[in-house]
């Protein structure tokens, strides 16, 4: 089947709501080529440009992309600002496609040990897609899920202390309503690259119940064609939820 075919074989009435993609493999496929690892990050770029067009291909309404994680600061600070240099860069080069298709981006993650110039570069840069009512893709920066869980923990705390919420009232929905996915359903399925088969702090709360799809695949080469894959194989599992 080729990529149309695949597409025309989804169940529109049983697509994922959410993807998240953990990103993983572009160091490698560089080293692959005897390049640095940038090289490799520039390739994996391209690779966001495609997924995206690819979810709005099959009326996809959330996607995730795990790009820097609160951990990924333990990197070698070239390479972390080559990081942050090519994600505005990205943007800047893209917005006007991504505009078009009617996506909304949004950072996903902490403010933290971020320069406020940058942000407000990255922020300047997305705000064109604010309104848009497309596909709501969501760029996981500075992300990690334990930190999430603390800064929810943080303010639900302040506002018990200050007797704005009962702490007898506190559930599973107060939580979340506080997490940075707030405004997003959890995701179903859950793509990591590379072949490492692990969550490095990727919305640890909120793929409680998603369905795990691996690849031995190097980011810079998952296809829309792995893409589709991922939703055909998801559509083929059974979801129980913990009941029968
Ligand atoms: C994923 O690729 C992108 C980021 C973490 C920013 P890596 O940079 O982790 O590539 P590998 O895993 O070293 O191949
Ligand atoms: C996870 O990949 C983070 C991103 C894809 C942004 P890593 O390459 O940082 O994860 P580990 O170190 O292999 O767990
Ligand atoms: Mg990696």
């Amino acid at each position: 089947m080729d990529y149309k075919e695949m597409l025309a074989s989804i169940d529109k009435s049983r697509v994922p709501q959410h993807i998240a993609i953990i990103m993983d493999g572009n160091g490698r496929w560089a080293k692959k080529r005897l390049k640095n690892r940038l090289f490799g990050h520039r390739a994996g770029a391209q690779t966001i440009r495609e997924v995206v067009e690819c979810g709005v291909d099959f009326g996809l309404k959330y996607l995730t992309v795990y790009a820097f994680s609160a951990e990924n600061w333990n990197r070698p600070e070239a390479e972390i600002k080559g990081l942050f240099k090519l994600l505005l860069e990205f943007l800047k080069k893209e917005i006007d496609e991504i505009h078009a298709n009617n996506v909304c981006v949004k950072l996903l993650g902490s403010e933290e040990r971020l320069d406020p110039a940058y942000l407000a570069s990255i922020n300047n840069t997305l705000k064109l897609t604010w309104n848009n009512t497309g596909l709501q893709l969501r760029i996981a920066f500075n992300y990690g899920g334990r930190q999430d869980i603390v800064q929810a923990v943080k303010k639900i705390s302040q506002k018990s202390i200050s007797g704005e919420i009962d702490p007898e009232s506190i559930n599973q929905e107060l939580i979340e309503s506080y997490l940075y996915t707030r405004d997003m359903p959890d995701p179903d399925l859950l793509i990591r690259t590379s072949g490492e088969l692990r969550i490095s702090n990727f919305l640890i709360w909120q793929i409680a119940y998603a369905e795990m799809w691996f690849t031995d695949k190097l980011w810079p080469d998952f296809t829309r064609v792995d893409m589709v894959q991922a939703v055909l194989d998801f559509q083929n599992r059974n979801r129980r939820f913990g009941a029968l």
